[in-house]
């Protein structure tokens, strides 16, 4: 028997801008994820490429009035879905529902002295909806789309003076929200900005030229982490009962052999990830990050209070989401390539891959877990998990994804033995997915990831209506367990 607490959040996982849809309504502003759209050209796989946004392509976004064009401009609706999801989901017996706020709505321009009271109603009523399911909600305040106008009329987050717009922003919303809301997670995948500076942080990178690109990316980083930092200190001042979590991805990068200097370049490349969860959970700069940015004459500029700031102000529990993992080896020429979140590696031949060429690798979770608990002993939250592939519906209406059910059941199977034999705190557990939503690299929707099916194709066609997939009904049997889950229920 596997066994997890009582408060123990098993959930679902989503994100303002790949769902809400509705993108003008209410006094919504124009975000950075209104700027992204599907590009068949671009191969899917190529990620740089994929996520590349740069002036022509947002004046194209700003001009362009077909908003068929602009895949999160539409999401899947849950805007005006969002009673019956929940309802279908809370029939699916979620303890918990992750969602992320639109800054745009709640501050269209990110410098308005009032926030647009519509945008926080949507927010309040969407929270009182998931408490009448007795429903926690996880709320993630950024989550790649802040306004677009922050990014136009300012150096975006390297300019230091976002960092009080957005501390603005996300303390009207904490306040407004406070009765309902116990978990916060002030940034998506914080160290995502290395990886895609603009969906991350509003950089683009030829509004700098004559800049040091890098040196703009971890300059902006740090106002992150002063960011996230005032939220820690904003809701322990003012709300005891608040937790405060920091949020990194979790992609997994072994050694491809064991030849010491593939091992040592395993290593390196994962403290990559891990200084910005220590600076979160240590509050400070690791001497090895410290050391890099001084090799790549990257300096940062720190204000007088900062150091002490970050010490005083760390994260509660370390949020993490997890889909797959890579090899890595001090010298790759000609090694065969892999995918993963955003970034490639190499092939691991223990491995499959999803269609997207995402590696499988339940195990990887475990190793996550373990690794991530020994460093900080900190709580952990799997906050994203799931498998994104092009599912069918048949005509009788149905989604057969055995291959999801596959991968969840792998994956939850090791989670639950890590609870059980190797001592780590878990406060919950979240799909990624829980309707289909736009993809966050690709802004495909066929990439699906969801328990409910929605139709809807890659160009905006579709009724928007929602199917429950098999999946559905697994993890409808497992929540069902709640927190005794017999170890043969994950037998195939
Ligand atoms: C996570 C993001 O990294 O991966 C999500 O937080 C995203 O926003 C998820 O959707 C899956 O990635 P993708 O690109 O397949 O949507």
């Amino acid at each position: 028997m596997y066994k997890v607490n009582d408060d123990f959040l098993w959930g679902v996982a989503t994100s303002a801008s790949q769902i809400e849809g509705a993108w003008k309504e209410d006094g919504k502003g124009m975000s950075i994820a209104d700027c992204l759209r599907f590009r068949p050209a671009i191969d899917v796989k190529d990620y740089k490429k994929v996520n590349e946004v740069d002036t022509e392509e947002i004046e194209q976004a700003l001009s362009d009035t077909n908003d068929k064009n602009w895949a999160k401009r539409y999401g899947v609706d849950f805007y005006h879905y969002y009673k019956e999801d929940i309802a279908q989901l809370a029939e699916m017996g979620i303890k918990a529902f992750r969602f992320s706020i639109g800054w745009t709505r709640i501050f269209p321009e990110g410098t308005e002295d009032q926030p647009n009271q519509m945008g926080l109603d949507y927010y309040l009523e969407l929270v009182k909806e998931l408490r009448k399911y007795q429903i926690e909600p996880i709320v993630t305040l950024s989550h790649y789309d802040m306004p677009l106008a922050i990014v136009l009329n300012s150096d975006s987050w390297y300019d230091r003076q976002t960092i009080a717009l957005y501390e603005k922003f996300a303390t009207t919303v904490i306040d407004y929200l406070s009765e309902y809301v116990n978990y916060w997670i002030p940034f998506n995948e914080i160290d995502s900005i290395i990886r895609h500076p603009f969906a991350s942080a509003g950089l683009v990178k030829d509004r700098f030229t004559g800049k040091n690109f890098e040196e703009v990316i971890y300059q902006s980083m740090h106002h992150q982490f002063i960011a996230s930092a005032l939220v820690v200190d904003y809701c322990h001042k003012n709300y005891p009962k608040m937790q405060v979590g920091c949020m990194i991805t979790k992609t997994t990068i072994y050694p491809y052999d064991s030849h010491p200097e593939n091992i040592l370049q395993s290593m390196l490349q994962m403290r990559e990830v891990y200084a910005f969860s220590g600076i979160q959970v240590r509050g400070e700069y690791p001497a090895y990050l410290l050391k890099k940015l001084e090799n790549e004459h990257i300096s940062l500029s720190f204000s007088e209070g900062d150091p002490t700031f970050l010490a005083e102000n760390t994260a509660d529990f370390i949020a993490f989401s997890y889909y797959s993992s890579v090899c890595t080896a001090a010298d790759t020429t000609g090694l065969k390539v892999s995918l993963a979140n955003t970034t490639k590696g190499v092939y691991n031949k223990y491995l499959q891959q999803t269609d997207w060429g995402w590696q499988i690798d339940p195990v990887g979770i475990r190793i996550s877990l373990v690794e991530l608990y020994d460093r900080y002993n900190k709580p952990l939250f799997i906050v994203e998990n799931g498998l994104g592939a092009a599912d069918q519906l048949t005509k009788e209406g149905r989604v057969h994804d055995t291959y999801r059910i596959d991968y969840l059941r792998q994956h939850i199977q090791e989670v639950l033995r890590s609870v059980k034999e190797d001592g780590i705190e878990l406060l919950g557990y979240c799909t990624w997915g829980a309707m289909d939503m736009i993809s966050a690299s690709t802004n495909q929707m066929s990439k699906r990831y969801g328990f409910l099916y929605v139709d809807l194709d890659d160009f905006g066609n579709g009724t928007f209506k929602r199917y429950k997939k098999d999946s559905y009904f697994w993890y409808q049997k497992l929540l069902d367990f709640d927190t005794e889950i017999p170890e043969n229920f994950f037998d195939k």
